[in-house]
């Protein structure tokens, strides 16, 4: 069995990864307070206590609202931890699967990402993973591989985002309103943890994004997601990204291409198995 340092495995799709990956792996998932990733020396030491074959890094500053005004933090976390773990990756010949996100694009184009595209990060969480991207690459060279993702899906008691929070709207019966004009690609845990064994399986190389087939609109998924649970005809407002406003920009446009050998099933699939996992709780 491969071992493989898991980081970030207490956060929204970390929680899954791990899960799925414990049996295929002898898996260390260190919690922050045992190895906090801005810590060089706790890193180095832990990474090197271990000696990991792989190195899978999920944990992030990911709070793209919070990051526009706390800059400093978000690069410290974002680009310095993944550079701390990835001089310690380098120092016992370990790779990095290094989870980013489809935020490092701009968001203006009108057909899917593909993975050299020309980067040009959305706001600041985005520009923080691209500066990593890169810091990373030009460290461990062949061994840093690059796992970007969409909107990720899964169940999360203490997450405060919209799908999390559905279950407790649609009981309290307030009302929804999302935009209908933003374009993305959705990334369901499970199916994350799927790609991750294929690439480490395989020892695949490169840029990879770990997308469900297809893309919908923030009102699309919901509605989709409303009426797998039973709730087909619960009212929800369909509105222009532009009339909401939050500290970060999104994008209208963050469509993924997906990346062949590590092709994941379509998102309606994804979220009617996300649905049925709702109604059993
Ligand atoms: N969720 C998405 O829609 C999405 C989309 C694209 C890319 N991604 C990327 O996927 C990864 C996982 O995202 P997520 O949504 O699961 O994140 P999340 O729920 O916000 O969890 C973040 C994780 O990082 C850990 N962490 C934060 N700062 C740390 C530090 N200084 N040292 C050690 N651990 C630290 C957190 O630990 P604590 O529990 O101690 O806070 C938590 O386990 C991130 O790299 C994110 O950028 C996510």
């Amino acid at each position: 069995m491969k071992r493989l340092l898991l980081t970030g495995s207490s956060g929204l799709l970390g929680s899954c990864i791990l899960q799925r990956l414990e049996g295929e792996f002898e898996l260390l998932a260190p919690s922050r307070d045992r190895m906090d990733i801005t810590d060089a020396a706790a890193v180095s030491k832990l990474v090197r206590g271990f000696s990991p074959e792989w190195i899978v890094h999920l944990a992030a500053f990911t709070d793209m609202d919070r990051a526009e005004a706390e800059k400093e933090k978000a690069r410290f976390v974002n680009l310095t931890g993944t550079e701390n773990l990835v001089e310690a990756a380098k120092s016992i010949g370990a790779k990095l699967l290094f989870a980013s996100t489809n935020y490092i694009f701009g968001g203006e184009g009108n057909s899917p990402y593909k993975p050299y595209d020309p980067p040009c990060p959305v706001n600041y969480y985005g520009y923080t993973k691209y500066l990593a991207e890169v810091k990373g690459k030009e460290i461990l060279g062949e061994d840093f591989i690059i796992a970007r993702f969409g909107w990720g899906i899964w169940k999360s008691k203490r997450s405060v985002k919209l799908i999390n929070r559905l279950p407790d709207i649609v009981r309290e019966g307030k009302p929804l309103k999302l935009a209908d004009d933003n374009l993305q690609s959705i990334s369901y845990a499970p199916d994350i943890a799927e790609g991750i064994r294929v690439i480490i399986e395989r020892g695949l190389t490169g840029i990879f994004h770990l997308v469900n087939e297809g893309e919908a609109t923030s009102y699309e998924l919901v509605k989709f997601l409303l009426s797998r649970m039973g709730y087909d005809n619960y009212p929800v407002e369909k509105v222009g990204l532009d009339s909401i406003s939050f500290p970060a920009r999104r994008q209208k446009y963050g469509v993924l291409a997906i990346t062949p050998p590590v092709v994941l099933r379509p998102w309606q699939k994804a979220i009617e198995d996300f649905a049925k996992r709702m109604r059993e709780n």
